[in-house]
């Protein structure tokens, strides 16, 4: 028996994938996917005051704006080339009542924010969320009646809370109540007051996730939050219900569709840019952002690295875009070219 030596083996292979890894340049040329900065939606914070920027605890690296504070933070992210901003505010709590009123001031945090950022800085896309949590005492999407987020009144109620946001110049309507029918309601009242060119983005497939957790520190609804939303968000363990989701509201009207939240739901992303075609986003949602910080915070993972490979991984998936706490970050990075 002849000595075997392992280390002497040869195969003889025709492909070797190997080959086209062996360095960057290749790797380069090869590559399937990019990450652009054309790609990034930033979600920021609001709250009342001026000069102000508070930190939220939950979620490292990200902070509130006073509206002052915004619009110099909009001019920085347009610098960067950032498309377009998503605004969530955080309400004074005396402000919240059962109907979620303060959603349909012309004066609230969202409209000053959207008015003062479109005046200052036109060139960036403003998107506003419809859904009544940061203004509701009970921190639901829409109104409670006993035990039961009613359907057709709280579309009633965001309706007007689009029309509020219209109004104040928002250049995207972006429900993510998950309401019955929300979306082609507000198509139709937004066409009748002229605004038939403010796009609607909707969080079509929406499901009621843990992963949310931080985002309801920094809109104050984790407070308020009386139990869960499973009666109105989808259930985790669904996926062909996504499709019907979007393909309503697709026939409602919707210009884009998100998914939302974007890792666990990789495949619910891919399945809906498949079977659609339209312009479809995702969502790295708050508790996603919190992961991936406290653990590089830790000293497990290299933060950075996990930042990007999670944006990539979108994009692999089929996501035209991502709304990502990321995003200034990431788009920094681009811009230093690698
Ligand atoms: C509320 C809303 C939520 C998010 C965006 N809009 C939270 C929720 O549905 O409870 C979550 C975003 C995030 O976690 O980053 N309509």
């Amino acid at each position: 028996m002849p000595e075997l030596d392992p280390l002497a083996t040869k195969l003889d292979l025709a492909t070797r994938p190997r080959r086209n890894r062996k360095a960057e340049w290749s790797r380069r040329l090869v590559r399937e996917h990019e990450l652009s900065v054309n790609d990034l939606i930033w979600p920021i914070f609001l709250v009342e005051g001026a000069g102000k920027t508070e930190k939220i605890a939950s979620m490292p690296g990200v902070e509130r704006f006073s509206v002052d504070v915004a619009v110099r933070e909009a001019e920085a992210a347009a610098k960067l080339g950032i498309p377009a901003l998503a605004l969530f505010p955080n309400t004074d709590p005396a402000l919240r009542d059962a109907n979620g009123s303060e959603a349909l001031n012309e004066k609230n945090l969202v409209c000053r924010a959207t008015r003062a950022i479109k005046r200052e800085v036109p060139e960036i896309g403003i998107i506003t969320d419809v859904a009544l949590d940061p203004y509701t005492s009970h921190g639901h999407d829409g109104i409670l009646r006993g035990d039961e987020i009613v359907n057709d009144a709280t579309v009633g109620m965001l309706v007007a809370q689009a029309l509020n946001q219209a109004r104040a110049g928002a250049d995207i309507i972006a429900p993510s109540d998950m309401m019955d029918g929300r979306v082609g309601a507000i198509r139709a009242a937004l066409d009748a007051e002229g605004f038939e060119n403010v796009q609607i983005m909707a969080y079509a497939a929406k499901y009621a996730s843990a992963f949310y957790g931080p985002f309801r520190e920094a809109v104050g609804s984790n407070v308020t939050l009386a139990g869960d939303k499973r009666t109105y968000q989808m259930d985790p363990a669904n996926s062909d219900e996504a499709l019907r989701e979007v393909a309503l509201d697709l026939e409602e009207g919707a210009d884009m569709l998100i998914v939302k939240p974007g890792l666990p739901y990789l495949d619910i992303l891919a399945r809906v840019k498949e079977n659609t075609g339209a312009p479809t986003f995702v969502y790295q949602v708050s508790g996603e952002y919190s992961m991936i910080m406290a653990a590089a915070q830790n000293g497990w993972l290299d933060g950075e690295r996990a930042m990007m490979e999670s944006l990539i991984a979108f994009k692999r998936a089929g996501a035209d875009g991502v709304l990502t706490y990321f995003a200034p970050r990431v788009a920094k990075r681009l811009r230093e070219g690698f």
